[in-house]
Order: C-alpha cells, then sequence, then structure tokens
C-alpha cells in the first residue's frame, strides 16, 4: 500500500510540475533543436551575384542534403547588391523571387532554413548604412510573413570593425523591433560582433522581453589550421601543411571555448547555434575530418544545433563535379 500510494504521489507531482517546467523554457529552445544538423548553402546567393562564385542553387542540392540526413539549411543572402542605394531601398523584385524560390526548395524537403544577410561590407565600416539595412529586413520581414514557423531570420552575418558589440546590441534591438510588428514570434537568430566570436558572447546584449532569439557563434579555431591557403585570409599560405591531430591539448582547448558558450548559454537563458565551423580544402583530408568530426561532437555534447561552412565549395562536404557527397566529411557531419 505505501509502495502504491508512493508511486501515486510520485507521478502526480511529475505530472503536476511538467506543466511548469514546459511553461518555464522558452520556445527559442525547441525552435533551437529542430535545427538539428544543418549545412550553408554558402557562395551562392551571398556571391555579388549568383553564380560568380561558382555555385548557382539547383532543386537536386536541396534533395541531397535532405537526403543525407540534415535537419536545416543556412541560407547566406547578399541583400545589399539586390536594394536600392537610396531610400526607399527597395529590394529587386527578381532577386526576391529567387530567394522565394529557395524558401520553397528548403520547405519542400522539410528543411528548416535561416534566411540571413550576408557580406553586407559597407555597413561594417559604416554605421551610416543602419537606416538601408532596417529598410531592407522591414520589407525582407513583410514579404515573408507568412511563412511557416521553420523559416527563420538572421539578421546580420558577423559583425565586425564599426559593428561593435555595443553598437551592434543597439542596432539589431531597434530593427528587432520593426520586425516584430509583421513576424512576432518567428525565431530570429542573433551573434555577437568580432565575426560572431564565441569569445564576444559575453560583450554583446540581448532584448530580455523577446523569447523567440537563438544566439549563435562561428568556430574556425585553430585559424591557421582551418584557414589554411584561403586566399581571403592573410598570410594563410604560409599555414599550408598545418595538421589538426586531435592532441589531448587541441581537444582539451576545443572543450574549454564550448564549456564556455554552455555556461554563457545557461546563464542567460538561451539557446546556441553553432552557425559556421569548417576546415576549408587545402588542409589535408584527415585532419578536416578529425577536427569537423570533433567539433560536431562538442556542439551535440552540449545541446548545441550546428551548421557546417559549407555544401559545395572551398569547405564543401559535396562534390558538384561528381554529384557525390564527399563520404568521409559527410560521415563526420552525420556518424
Ligand atoms: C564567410 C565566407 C568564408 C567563411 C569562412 C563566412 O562567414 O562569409 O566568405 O568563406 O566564413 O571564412
Amino acid at each position: 500500500m505505501r509502495t502504491f500510494l508512493l508511486v501515486v504521489v510520485s507521478a502526480f507531482l511529475t505530472l503536476a510540475q511538467a506543466p511548469l517546467a514546459l511553461a518555464a523554457e522558452p520556445d527559442a529552445f525547441a525552435a533551437a533543436k529542430r535545427l538539428g544538423r544543418g549545412i550553408n548553402l554558402g557562395n551562392a546567393l551571398e556571391a555579388p551575384s549568383e553564380g560568380e562564385w561558382g555555385v548557382t542553387l539547383k532543386p537536386e542540392y536541396f534533395a541531397a542534403i535532405k537526403d543525407a540526413g540534415f535537419d536545416s539549411i543556412r541560407l547566406p543572402v547578399r541583400w545589399s547588391a539586390h536594394a536600392q542605394k537610396d531610400a526607399p531601398y527597395t529590394l529587386d523584385p527578381k532577386f526576391c523571387e529567387r530567394v522565394d524560390w529557395a524558401l520553397d526548395q528548403a520547405t519542400q524537403q522539410g528543411l528548416v532554413v535561416i534566411l540571413n544577410m550576408h557580406h553586407y561590407d559597407e555597413i561594417y565600416q559604416d554605421l551610416s548604412h543602419a537606416p538601408r539595412f532596417a529598410a531592407m529586413w522591414k520589407q525582407i520581414a513583410a514579404r515573408y510573413r507568412d511563412r511557416p514557423d521553420t523559416v527563420y531570420f538572421e539578421f546580420l552575418n558577423e559583425p565586425h570593425t564599426k559593428l561593435t558589440d555595443e553598437a551592434w546590441s543597439k542596432l539589431f534591438a531597434e530593427v528587432l523591433r520593426e520586425v516584430r510588428r509583421t513576424n512576432p514570434t518567428r525565431p530570429v537568430v542573433v551573434g555577437p560582433s568580432q565575426w560572431n566570436s564565441i569569445h564576444n558572447l559575453s560583450k554583446f546584449t540581448l532584448p530580455e522581453d523577446d523569447q523567440h532569439l537563438i544566439a549563435t557563434f562561428h568556430y574556425y579555431l585553430p585559424f591557421q589550421f582551418t584557414h589554411q591557403g584561403a586566399s581571403w585570409a592573410q598570410g594563410s599560405d604560409a599555414w599550408k601543411g598545418r595538421k589538426w591531430p586531435q592532441s589531448p591539448e587541441e581537444q582539451a582547448a576545443l572543450a574549454k571555448d564550448f564549456a564556455t558558450a554552455a555556461q554563457w548559454s545557461k546563464e542567460h537563458h538561451r539557446p546556441l547555434l553553432l552557425g559556421e565551423f569548417g576546415a576549408y580544402s587545402a588542409a589535408d583530408m584527415d585532419s578536416r575530418v578529425r577536427w569537423t568530426n570533433a567539433v560536431a561532437r562538442e556542439a551535440e555534447k552540449h545541446g548545441f544545433p550546428w551548421a557546417y561552412w559549407e555544401f559545395c565549395s572551398g569547405f564543401g562536404a559535396f562534390d558538384p563535379q561528381s554529384n557525390q557527397w564527399r563520404a568521409p566529411l559527410l560521415k563526420a557531419l552525420i556518424p
């Protein structure tokens, strides 16, 4: 009898606590979880014009991503190259239709999609671009207000230089207020300055009252390994040949960085997304595979969804010539 009573009482307590636990967890955590394992469709729509960097999106790409077992796509877009230079900064309707198509493809495949703004190079150097930035987001938000809740927004990739954590936190809050008029609960992804550095998480601030935000960071450390031979990283030719043997010290450094991020997430009650990580193709394949596997697993250990950088270009997990996945890289991502 006592045992029976104990069971009944403990079952009652569990049930009574369940709604509380659910209510206490902001739904951004559920939204973050849905991102699961993702991949960036890089070098396509964020090139100065699509195709200029060698990638033109095809329906098969979305299907291949879904079939391989990914849950989500991050879609980098260079909106700033497709909007008027002066007020009212109207977005080019033809270009918008292309983005519509890409969102349709992702949604039809059952993939969650993060629509971002990438390479707005001018605003990093000159904050007088803020009104144009806000006006573009106002248009994007209105255009996609009726999209399913599997379409997320990310306002700006890798803020840096003039967009310090202070300036960026302020601008982000202003633009968010505007976007919330048309998209009151859509998940919005946002990361700190210094190119979304993991070490800047503690330096930026998010609007307290918005519970639909997913914080993000990018991870390319050790940079001299991941960016060896990358033309846009100064001096990177000298780093060629650097390996990543996954020494205890390397593994410990990775674990420490991610533990710091997890601590930030816990203290701030915000979910975290690892929005980019990858090692460039100039590094040896074995090291890339070890590093990619180690980073993805470390993220998963802390419950961070992730998006690999990127699909089929210089970091590519997919070979667009043979239309095949690079099997070791794919296995490192999805074991
Ligand atoms: C940039 C890419 C670059 C990658 C790795 C991204 O955020 O937009 O151009 O290839 O980071 O450096």
